[in-house]
This record gives C-alpha cells, structure tokens and sequence, in this order.
C-alpha cells in the first residue's frame, strides 16, 4: 500500500505543535504524508509556529505540502487526520482556573477540580465545532484529540456527537510509563505491556510486564515507593519543570495509599489535595512557569529558525507527547491493532461500573478505531473514588447543555478536591465571572 496522508493540526499555535511535526517528519517511513495543515482561531498566535514549521517540513520533506490558515474550509478539506489540541481561552484563561480557587483554599490545576471543571465549560464547544467542521469537510477523517480537560470532553462528545470518529487521548501514562522503563533499566516503554484502569488522570496500573511476561511490578512498586517517578537519569524534556519534578516525586505518597497498584501522579489532587494548596504559590503557578518557560521557548525558537530560514542547531524537539498521537494515526492508518491506552466508554469493561462512564484503559487500535479490552472487577477504593470523580464529569455536561448553574454546582460539591457546599459556591460564583466570554449563560 503506497497510499499518504493528510493531517491537520488544529490548534496550529500550540506549543505542542513544532514536536508534532518533527514527529511526523521522523516517522514518514511508518506514516507517509501528501500535506499537513495546520487551523487555529488566532492567526497571530499561530504564524510564527506555521513559519517556522514551513522551514522544518521544506528542508525535510519538501514534497509535502503545507499551509496554515484560520479559514475552516480550507483546513478541514482533504483531511485523513485532525489532530487537535486547543485551548479555548489560553494561557491567560488557564492562569485564572488556578488561581482562582487556590484564593479559596482550594486545588488550582489545569485539569482537575474547580480549574478542569471551568476549563472543560470553555473547551466544549470549541471541540463540537472542530468536529463539525471535519464531518462538514471531510466526512471520512479521524479527530484524535488531546485538547484539555480530556475527561469532560470525552464525556460530551459521547452524548452529543455519539458517531462521530474522535477519539480523545492523554500522554501522562506514556510519560511515566517511560519513567518506569528507565527505572526497570529497558530501552523502551514498548517492551512493557501493561493493564491499567481509571478515568482521565485518575487511573492506576495493575499490571506491568516484560514481553516474556516476568512480573515487574515487585521491582517498580520498591523503586518507587522510595523515589516517586523520578529515575536515575533524565527521561524526557517534556514534564522536568520543577513542579513536574515534584510531582513524580509526590508518586511515592500515593503509591502507599493503595500499595497493589501504580499510580497516575493526578491522584494527588484528590488524595493529598491540603498537601497540594499548602506547597502551592497563589501568585505564580503552573500557567505562569509554562508562559516563563515552554511557551517563551517555543515562540522564540519559532521566531529564530523563520528568520534564518533554517532549523540548523534547533532546541526543539520530539518527545512522548508526540509520539503517541503519531502512533495512533498510524495504527488506524494501517490497521496494525497497536494496544494503547485511549480514553473510551465502558460499555462493560469495567464490570463494575457505569456502563456509559469514559474509562482510559487499554485498546486494540485498528482501522475501524478501538477494540477496549476487558478489565473485570475493581477494587471498593478506586471504585468509590472513580463514581465520585466521574459523577462531577458528567454533571459538568450536564450543566453546559442544560445551561444548569445548579447542576455545576452540584459538580463542585461532589469534587473530591472541595471541602464544602458554601465554599463551592464562592468558587463557582468567581469563575462564573471570569468566563462570561466563554460559557453558555448559565440559568
Ligand atoms: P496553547 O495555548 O499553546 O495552544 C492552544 C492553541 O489553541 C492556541 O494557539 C489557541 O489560539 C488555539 N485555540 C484556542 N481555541 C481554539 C478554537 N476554538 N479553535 C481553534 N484553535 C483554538 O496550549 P498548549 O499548552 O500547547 O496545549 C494545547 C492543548 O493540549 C491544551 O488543551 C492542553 O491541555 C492539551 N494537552 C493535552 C495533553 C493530554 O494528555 N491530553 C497533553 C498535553 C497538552
Ligand atoms: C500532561 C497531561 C496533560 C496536561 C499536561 C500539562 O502531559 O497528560 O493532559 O495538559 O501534562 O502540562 P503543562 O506542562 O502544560 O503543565
Ligand atoms: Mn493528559
């Protein structure tokens, strides 16, 4: 088969986008390419990385063709692949979900708590219209997305666009599955195979094997009950900033709090959430290291190779983060039955567990999409956690189609990250302020 590809990146002016390229351009033997396209709502934003990307792809591949364009039409057209990662509202939007309930004592984080909740109210709307644009334009591609909070936007594709060909994907089990293979002393995380259960960063490894099947969890669980993710040497570029750091140290602490699995590093936002406000800075948080460091880099780097017209001696570089998503295009692509983890509907793979939830567990990827393969039954701990934290996702749709401001505070209430109904309230009412420009008004 000799057939190339198109792919659109949607969110052009994300700082993941230049890693994604260089992916594609490494992996051109795997995955052949005819054009790459890149969409985003702010030209601006999106320029510099599109002209620095046209420097990169012309002295790679100059046989791809490649534009980048804020018209949907010309995007979405001719498309095999849209690969999407927007973030309805940026940075600056970002900055708010953090520190807004870190005013009230409460978990700030881009995904989890009262910052996902804010941020998945922002992100709906904007993935439904990518999808729409696709379907529109190009009725037969697939949207693999990594756009944020992944969990809620899983959860309103299922119900509002049930046959639509998106899959919805998270890179933190790759990334710590890296760090275990380095721990373990293997070359790859692909000579692990692993079982794991849970929702969008909130999940837990159960098994964790080498391709002769020995068991390697015994080895992991010591190591990391000790030091956390953090191996001996240097992993990737992608999660080292000081607070990442913190994090995969932070491991070691969950790992206790259930010592017959490995855990997802999120579960500290709901498992030592007083621990997170305490060693977080109200006035200088994730957003603001990302702005000071990826997003400072990126643009820069960008800015500095369209310029010289060259990618000579580039800082930019691959990582986990593109590498899956290349990996799942090309296992549909070329139906190779890859096992990944993606994040799909139960439908019964975790037997004791809402059936429609959004689960991320381990698939077979093929051409006709994912084949979720069965987990059984899970443990009272991580089931009475999962009904909570899932219960908050769906009322969080619930509420952005019902335009329902109960029901989003219903969903505050129920996260595991806030102490009480009152302070719910306050928190709600502040965010509900600042995303005027972004959520449907609420009732
Ligand atoms: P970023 O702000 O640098 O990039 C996002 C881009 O999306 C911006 O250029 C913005 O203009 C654009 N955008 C916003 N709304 C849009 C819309 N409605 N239509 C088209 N474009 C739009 O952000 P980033 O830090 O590079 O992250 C990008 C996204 O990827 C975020 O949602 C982030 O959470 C997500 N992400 C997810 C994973 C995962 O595991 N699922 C991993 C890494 C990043
Ligand atoms: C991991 C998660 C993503 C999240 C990202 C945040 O990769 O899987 O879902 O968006 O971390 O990283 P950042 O560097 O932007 O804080
Ligand atoms: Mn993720």
């Amino acid at each position: 088969m000799n057939k190339k590809f198109s792919v659109l990146i949607a969110g052009g002016g994300s700082t993941f986008t230049p890693g994604i390229v260089l992916m594609l351009l490494e992996q051109l033997e795997r995955f052949p390419l005819r054009k790459i396209k890149f969409y985003d709502n702010d030209g601006e934003r999106q320029e510099p990385i599109g002209e620095a990307c046209k420097v990169l792809i012309k002295e790679k591949a100059p046989e791809i063709e490649f534009l980048y364009t804020t018209d949907p039409e010309e995007a979405f057209t001719d498309i095999d692949f849209v690969m999407a990662h927007i973030r309805v509202g940026k940075y600056k939007m970002r900055e708010l979900d953090e520190k807004i309930p870190l005013k009230h004592g409460v978990v700030g984080q881009e995904t989890c708590g009262p910052g996902g909740i804010a941020y998945g109210m922002r992100s709906i709307g904007g993935v439904l219209e990518l999808i729409d644009y696709m379907e529109k334009y190009s009725p037969n591609a697939w949207l693999l997305n990594y756009s944020n909070p992944a969990a809620i936007v899983a959860e309103a594709t299922r119900i509002l666009r049930p046959n639509s060909k998106i899959l919805n994907i998270c890179d933190m089990p790759i990334g710590t599955e890296t760090r275990m293979a380095k721990i373990l002393g293997l070359k790859s995380r692909k000579d692990m195979i692993v079982k794991y259960y849970g929702l969008n960063h909130f999940g837990w490894w159960t098994d964790v094997r080498d391709k002769e099947g020995n068991d390697l969890m015994p080895r992991l669980k010591a190591y990391v009950g000790e030091h956390g993710y953090l191996p001996p040497e240097v992993v990737d570029h992608q999660h080292m900033d000081p607070s990442w750091i913190e994090t995969h140290k932070k491991a070691k602490d969950i790992l206790a709090t259930d010592p017959t699995t490995l855990p997802n590093t999120y579960l500290k936002y709901y498992l030592f959430q007083d621990y997170v406000v305490e060693h977080s800075d109200p006035n200088y948080t994730r957003a603001n290291e990302v702005m000071d460091g990826r997003e400072k880099h990126v643009f820069t780097e960008c800015r500095r190779i369209a310029e010289k017209g060259s990618s000579e001696g580039t800082t930019l570089t691959t990582d986990n983060h593109s590498i899956f998503i290349v990996d799942l295009a090309t296992a549909i692509a070329f139906n190779t039955k890859e096992r990944m983890l993606l994040i799909v509907e139960n439908n019964g793979a975790i037997k004791n567990f809402d059936p429609t939830a959004m689960v991320e567990i381990p698939c077979l990827v093929g051409s006709n999409g994912p084949e979720p393969l069965l987990v059984g039954e899970i443990p009272q701990f991580q089931k009475g956690l999962m009904e909570q934290q899932v219960s908050v996702e769906k009322l969080v749709v619930q509420a952005w189609i019902e335009k329902s401001y109960h029901k989003l505070w219903q969903a505050l209430m129920l996260s595991k990250t806030v102490p009480s109904a009152t302070v719910a309230k306050a928190i709600l009412d502040d965010l509900l302020e600042a995303n005027k420009e972004y959520w449907p008004e609420l009732k």
